[in-house]
């Protein structure tokens, strides 16, 4: 073996080894607060700093909201819903000192993606808005060929549009602040191309790049970004019509791969500011692990016998 060969081989395993060493750290480990726990501090203006999050009527962007309610955040909450938007309103306004506002939206349409981008532009020139979590989501079941284009289509926006114009109607604000935080809601499934699901794992692949590439641009601005790439979540998300068809049983995975939504949440706030991927649960890090330094054709072939499409 020639030395250059060599010195690519150590560097490499050095490599690959030290990323194994970071995905696998337990969340055991004692840290101290994040700074944006830390940073629901009222403004000179005597008021409390604004979180926007889309997706808030159910799952992971319900508990973004009960977290962020109890640290001290005023809240916008935005999804189609609106009486489960409400509701939960209602019930954080009662059991916190905070306000919480209710803006229904869908977020595969583009009027309504401007309409939460003009609240988001006005929130974040006002000096308010500290955090904007992307979360908003959905999936579908089956082969590309097979589903309704619209419904890809639908996805395309609410995943990836969405973040786009969201994100660029608040960073003006936060950057002339020096302050504030933007967590993309990726998934484990943007480490792999997914037969079955091709426009859910290329439209999360997006935003972990779209992130990681922003926090390179932003870094030293004060401004951190996030892409929070949970596994298997009990929320509705797999309640929902395409898997409710499909027969997807939760009890057909093994019970350790489930994480509860406040789990998710409590390690993405955790860890914002510190790490731009954050990826909750040691099992979920070695798939994603997997992902990214296992051959394509390796991953593909193996998907492809495991696949329920
Ligand atoms: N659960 C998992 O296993 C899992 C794993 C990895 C990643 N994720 C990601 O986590 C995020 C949250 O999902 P979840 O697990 O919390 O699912 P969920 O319980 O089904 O919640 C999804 C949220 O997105 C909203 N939403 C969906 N389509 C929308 C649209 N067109 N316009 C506005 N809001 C819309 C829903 O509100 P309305 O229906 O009221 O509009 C709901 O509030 C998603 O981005 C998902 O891809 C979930």
């Amino acid at each position: 073996m020639s030395i250059v060969t060599r010195l690519f081989t150590w560097i490499g395993a050095a490599a690959s080894g030290a990323f194994a060493w970071k995905l696998l750290q337990p969340e055991f480990i004692q840290r101290s607060p994040s700074r944006f726990l830390a940073f629901a501090e009222k403004g000179r203006d005597g008021r409390l700093p604004v979180a926007l999050i889309t997706g808030a009527s159910a799952g992971i962007g319900a508990a973004f909201a009960r977290q962020l309610a109890r640290a001290g955040y005023d809240l916008v909450l935005v999804a189609r819903r609106k009486d489960r938007l409400t509701a939960l309103a209602d019930s954080l306004q009662q059991q916190h000192a905070i306000e919480a506002h209710v803006l229904a939206a869908d977020l595969a349409d583009s009027d309504d993606i401007e309409r939460v981008a003009d609240v988001i532009a006005d929130v974040s020139e006002a000096g308010r808005l500290d955090l904007l979590i992307n979360n908003a989501g959905f999936g579908t079941v089956g082969k590309y060929a097979d589903l309704p284009f619209q419904s890809q289509l639908d996805m395309l926006h609410v995943h990836v549009t969405t973040t786009m114009r969201l994100t660029q109607a608040a960073l003006p604000g936060m950057l002339r602040r020096r302050r504030g935080g933007i967590i993309n809601v990726a998934s484990t499934a943007g480490w792999y191309p997914l037969a079955g699901n091709a426009t859910y794992s290329a439209t999360k692949r997006y935003l972990i790049n779209f992130s990681e590439a922003l926090q390179a641009e932003l870094d030293g601005s004060g401004v951190c970004v996030q892409a929070l790439c949970p596994g298997f979540t009990c929320s509705e998300f797999h309640d929902r019509e395409p898997y409710r068809v499909s027969g997807f049983r939760r009890e057909q995975l093994p019970a350790f791969v489930w994480q509860t939504a406040e789990e998710v949440v409590a390690a993405s706030l955790n860890a914002l500011g510190r790490e731009v991927v954050c990826i909750p649960g040691v099992h979920n890090r070695f798939i994603a692990l997997v992902g990214n330094f296992a051959p394509r054709a390796l991953v593909n072939a193996a998907w492809r016998r495991i696949s329920p499409v």
